[in-house]
């Protein structure tokens, strides 16, 4: 308990600029997180019309963190600048990728991001289940390589998993520490393990949870239930916000191969009904709240 309350608060390490590649739904909201702690941001996407929902999501965000005074959320919002090129990653102190989960993709972006970062950049990873030395390998020092893992949704969830892959520098864990203190969150050191530790245990909850609903059970009554028990939100309206898709190369990558996740969240992805963030996935989605049966 001691050690993980005083864990990177000695750092000295004061991060001015984080640039934040993929603007989705992780990516958006750590980007406006950051903005929020005075830090100057460029937002990475493939084109200016992926950047401008987080956008609008953060300037939604300030104003409620703001309380309303315009001149603050105007501060704020000059701070996280929409930036499609990338220039952003050759001066930033930290760079985060938050972009697709898919291996090769990460793999040549940080090819790439290593080639345009500053030399003492902390290059870091937002994967919730690829193997940080899988995507380490595609650099030329994978020593640089750190796992910043925060959950979803962003603004709200304190804890930010630390991740500590077999080549990490020592230097590398301790400013990736002390950048998640200064936009005050709690770091939790983990190893390079499948799930890390809080989805680990979270991973097994929620599929035994669709698996509830695929036998029958109303995802209302599943969630009524553990929310009654003392959960903030009930595990299958925590698939939907967390994305299907994203639950799915997750399942798999804690269960191994072999295992099959639930057929009718398979049938859902297919049908491009990702939760939240598509408006649709077990429940239906507005405004970011469930649309409630009348
Ligand atoms: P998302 O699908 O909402 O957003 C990904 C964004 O990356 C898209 O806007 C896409 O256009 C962009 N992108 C893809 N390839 C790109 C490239 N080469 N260059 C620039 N932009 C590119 O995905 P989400 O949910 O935000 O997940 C992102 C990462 O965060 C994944 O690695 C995921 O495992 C991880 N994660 C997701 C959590 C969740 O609850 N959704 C929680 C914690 C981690």
């Amino acid at each position: 308990q001691e050690r993980l309350k005083a864990f990177g608060k000695e750092s000295d390490f004061a991060p001015r600029h984080v640039h934040v590649v993929g603007a989705g739904v992780m990516g958006g909201d750590i980007a406006a997180v950051c903005a929020l702690r005075g830090m100057k941001v460029t937002l990475q996407d493939q084109s200016v019309e992926r950047i401008a929902p987080a956008i609008q999501r953060a300037a939604r965000l300030f104003e409620r963190r703001h309380k309303g005074d315009a001149r603050q959320v105007r501060f704020t919002l000059d701070r996280l600048i929409a930036d499609p090129e990338g220039h952003g990653a050759a001066r930033a102190d930290v760079i985060i990728e938050a972009i697709f989960e898919d291996l090769a993709v990460k793999r040549s972006l940080f090819a790439e991001l290593e080639r345009r970062a500053r030399p003492e950049a902390v290059l870091a990873t937002n994967t919730s289940s690829l193997r940080l030395e899988d995507i380490a390998s595609a650099l030329q020092d994978p020593s640089r390589l750190v796992g910043i893992h925060f959950f979803n949704p962003v603004p709200m969830l304190p804890l930010v998993e630390v991740v500590e892959g077999e080549a990490t520098s020592a230097e590398v864990l301790r400013r990736a520490t002390g950048f998640v203190r200064r936009i005050d969150k709690l770091p939790l050191p983990v190893k390079s393990a499948p799930g890390f530790l809080v989805n680990a245990v979270l991973g097994p909850y929620m599929l035994e949870a669709l698996r509830c609903v695929e036998e029958g059970i109303a995802p209302e009554a599943v969630d009524a239930a553990l929310t009654a028990f003392g959960m903030p939100m009930g595990p299958v309206e925590l698939v939907d916000t967390v994305g299907l898709d994203i639950a799915v190369a997750a399942g798999k990558a804690l269960a191994g191969s072999g295992a099959e996740p639930p057929a009718r969240l398979l049938k859902l992805v297919a049908a491009g009904k990702l939760g939240r963030k598509s408006g649709e996935g077990y429940y239906r989605w507005q405004d970011g709240k469930v649309v409630k049966a009348a």
